[in-house]
């Protein structure tokens, strides 16, 4: 069947296109679109053109899996093209989304109608690229430089009420019917005998330079390391400075320095990654999954209340269980408090926020969680502690309710076989602050039912986070990978370098802030007391850094203390401490290492190698199924920076031979303890392949 078809409705011909899932401009769309046009052109009968879109949403933007390969004609710019020259009358009838390329063809269209539950936008900054088909140059012309820096820069859509204001769409619909509405507004526009509107004939927007120069300066901390959304300034900058013939081409010449850009391939990867971690492997898309209506939350602590204001907003109700009163009271007044604070910011109505309050049943029962649906604990983390509570769990629950650890080290499998139902145990591991991080790794126990894990990847996303499913060892997949990070930053730090040299190249590279810096935050006393934990069972002749417990033992706890690795003079940002560096240069001397110098890509290579090669691991345990979902990991629970992909997806870029060297010349340098090479990146490496091909 054809992607686009042309039918008579009286005077009026209307293009449908029918592209499932999201109607992209897929070549036959394209090659449809040109064809339905030469006919309707050519029908004396046809006196106005509605081009309308069948399934959930109007033309949602070009085909993104075209991108990688040889363009084929017609291109979508010359498509616009024709549109735009028609000279009949042709109106875009809107309905769900008209992104991308989608809102570009409707741009081109003379008039645009839209039903008033959709939306529009042009969200190509989000995939690395800028609106390649006249976007740039047509919208600023219709809404004016503003508007047009706003939409493209952000990639945000506006709903069409706001994009009637904004005079993108020249009418909102009454009702949702688009086919319907777009033929009576042609009729209109044939009845009225309405003067085509090409926005191509319009001059250059006047507007003050100093527009453009304002905008960059306010996304520049947002955009940091980007290069699509600067791009996109200089586009639409083209728009007021030159006619648009030429602002095409300027338009045409930014596009492709994005396509070609290893920023654009990764922020691709990521848009496909997102929505590929959902789909686990093995798992059959028709596993059954269990109801989740009502929660039960263990410990009302860091973690604890965090959580339970997932479930809240997700209009669940949840009952939430502590040890003691006043730590109940705590808890409950913490959840109170983070709201009343959103609330502050405008992003919360007070009956929301009491709604939501309204949701949480504080207890010091556990018994009240007999009819609960799932059960998540967060209780301190100590295995008899764990084991307790989910022994008391196992005989409180009902059947078939799934029990939940939100464990960040321990063994989920043990915590498991305090029940008698491990089938139904499975690791949530949320990550601080839970109520705003979108990260959620989900750890399937060795005996954990598929039903079970198909329910809580379900529920992940209903509670607003990113689940990402991962297997048990110890850290999971992303502790267990920073722990190496975390290990090379401290040992290059007693070998020569500074926190803050440190810190600044991998801030450089696009993480929000160093590891240092990032230790700071979450508390020294967090990583010394797991540290303590371990070194009784720790091999003496590995090598250990200990010059971050000397701090900790000094009380300089990090930013809660108003001291760390760093100083604090307004409690958030890292000063750089003479006493710390001379603790430091102390601690070299003591350990009889003599300090050097230390370049900024040995540091790059140690932090980032050191992790991918821990990554290569955990994807040959089985950990991680697939090198995407290592991707998403880091990019949602460590903020490692979108436009490189995630650390496999860079490797990749970097190539994998690349990697390797490197971690053979730090294996020849330091031994084999830390940089002995996984196994899986030898073979890829012999086979001349990437993560992305397993
Ligand atoms: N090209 C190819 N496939 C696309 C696509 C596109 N533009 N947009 C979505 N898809 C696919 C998704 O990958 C997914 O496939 P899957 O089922 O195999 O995983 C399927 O369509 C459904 O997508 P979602 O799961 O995201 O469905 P939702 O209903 O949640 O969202 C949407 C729909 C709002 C349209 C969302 O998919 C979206 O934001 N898509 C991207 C839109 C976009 O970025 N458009 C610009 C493209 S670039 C461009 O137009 C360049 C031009 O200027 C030259
Ligand atoms: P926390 O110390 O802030 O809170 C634990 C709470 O559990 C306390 O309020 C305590 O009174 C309560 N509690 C202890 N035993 C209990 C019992 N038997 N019944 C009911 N309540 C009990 O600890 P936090 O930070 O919230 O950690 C909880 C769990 O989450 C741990 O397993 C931890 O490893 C994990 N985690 C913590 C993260 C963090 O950044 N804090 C991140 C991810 C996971």
């Amino acid at each position: 069947m054809s992607a686009v078809t042309l039918k008579r409705e009286g005077e009026i011909g209307l293009f449908l296109v029918n592209n499932p899932p999201v109607n992209a401009l897929s070549h036959g769309v394209r090659e449809g679109l040109q064809d339905c046009l030469t006919e309707a052109l050519e029908d004396d009968a046809i006196k106005a053109i509605v081009i309308a879109c069948e399934g959930r949403t109007f033309i949602a933007g070009a085909d993104i899996r075209e991108f990688g390969q040889p363009p084929k004609e017609p291109h979508l710019t010359d498509v616009i093209e024709s549109i735009e020259a028609a000279t009949k009358p042709v109106i875009a009838a809107i309905h769900g989304t008209a992104l991308g390329g989608g809102l570009e063809v409707a741009l081109a269209c003379h008039f645009r109608l839209a039903v008033p539950s959709a939306k529009v936008g042009l969200p190509e900054v989000k995939l690395g690229l800028l609106p390649g088909a006249g976007g740039t140059q047509r919208l600023p012309r219709l809404a004016g430089v503003e508007t047009a820096l706003q939409m493209i820069v952000s990639g945000e859509p506006l709903p069409a009420p706001k994009a009637h204001e904004a005079g993108i769409v020249d009418e909102v619909a009454e009702a949702e019917d688009p086919v319907a509405a777009g033929i009576e507004f042609a009729r209109k526009v044939v009845s009225e005998n309405r003067e085509i509107r090409r926005l191509s004939g319009l001059p250059p927007v006047v507007t003050d330079p100093a527009v453009f120069d304002q905008f960059e300066k306010a996304i520049a901390h947002r955009a940091r390391g980007f290069l699509a959304p600067f791009h996109c300034i200089k586009a639409v900058r083209a728009a007021a400075e030159l006619p648009f013939s030429e602002g095409i081409e300027r338009e045409r010449e930014l596009f492709v320095e994005l396509l070609l850009s290893p920023q654009a391939a990764a922020q691709q990867h990521v848009f496909f990654a997102e929505r590929q971690v959902a789909r686990v492997p093995g798992l059959p898309k028709d596993t059954p999954t269990r109801e989740i209506n009502t929660a039960g939350i263990i410990g009302a602590g860091t973690m604890g209340g965090g959580i339970a204001m997932c479930f809240a907003n997700a209009g669940i109700p949840v009952t939430i269980v502590e040890a003691k009163q006043d730590a109940l009271d705590r808890g409950i007044e913490t959840i109170r408090s983070n709201y009343a604070r959103t609330v502050d910011k405008g992003r919360l109505s007070r009956e929301q926020m009491e709604q939501r309050m309204g949701l949480i049943t504080p207890s010091l029962k556990m018994e009240d969680l007999s009819s609960v649906d799932i059960v998540i604990e967060a209780v301190f983390e100590a295995m008899d502690i764990k084991k307790d509570v989910f022994g008391r769990l196992d005989e409180i629950c009902k059947e078939g309710a799934i029990l939940a650890t939100n464990t960040s080290t321990l063994d989920v499998n043990e915590i498991a076989s305090a029940t008698k139902r491990p089938q139904d145990v499975m690791g949530m591991h949320f990550f601080s602050p839970a109520n705003v991080m979108k990260l959620l790794e989900n750890v399937r126990g060795d005996r954990t039912a598929d039903d079970v894990v198909a329910t809580v990847m379900a529920l992940s996303k209903k509670i607003g986070k990113v689940g990402v499913l991962v297997g048990v060892c110890d850290g999971f997949v992303g502790n267990r990978m920073l722990a190496p990070r975390g290990r090379e930053a401290a040992f290059l730090v007693e070998e020569g370098a500074l926190p803050q040299q440190v810190d600044k190249v991998l801030y450089d590279f696009g993480f929000p802030m160093g590891p240092f810096a990032m230790a700071d935050l979450a508390g020294l006393d967090v990583g010394y007391r797991i540290r303590k934990a371990r070194e009784a069972t720790r091999d003496p002749n590995l090598r250990d850094s200990t010059w971050l417990d000397k701090i900790v033992e000094m009380d300089r706890l990090g930013q809660k203390t108003g001291a760390g690795v760093y100083r604090y003079e307004d409690g958030r940002t890292p000063i750089p401490d003479p006493e710390i560096e001379q603790l430091i240069v102390a601690h070299s001397k003591e350990i009889g290492m003599e300090r050097r110098d230390i370049s900024d890509e040995e540091i790059l290579e140690r932090c980032l190698y050191a992790m991918i090669n821990e990554g290569a691991k955990i994807l040959e345990e089985g950990i991680a199924a697939r090198s995407l979902d290592i991707d998403i990991v880091w990019i949602y629970g460590y903020g490692f920076p979108v436009y490189r992909g995630g650390p496999m997806f860079y490797a990749d870029q970097v190539g994998l031979d690349k990697v390797l060297a490197g971690i053979e010349k730090y294996r020849r340098r330091f031994g084999d303890d830390f940089w002995t090479p996984s196994p899986l990146l030898e073979r890829l490496v012999k086979e001349g392949k990437g993560f992305g091909s397993l």
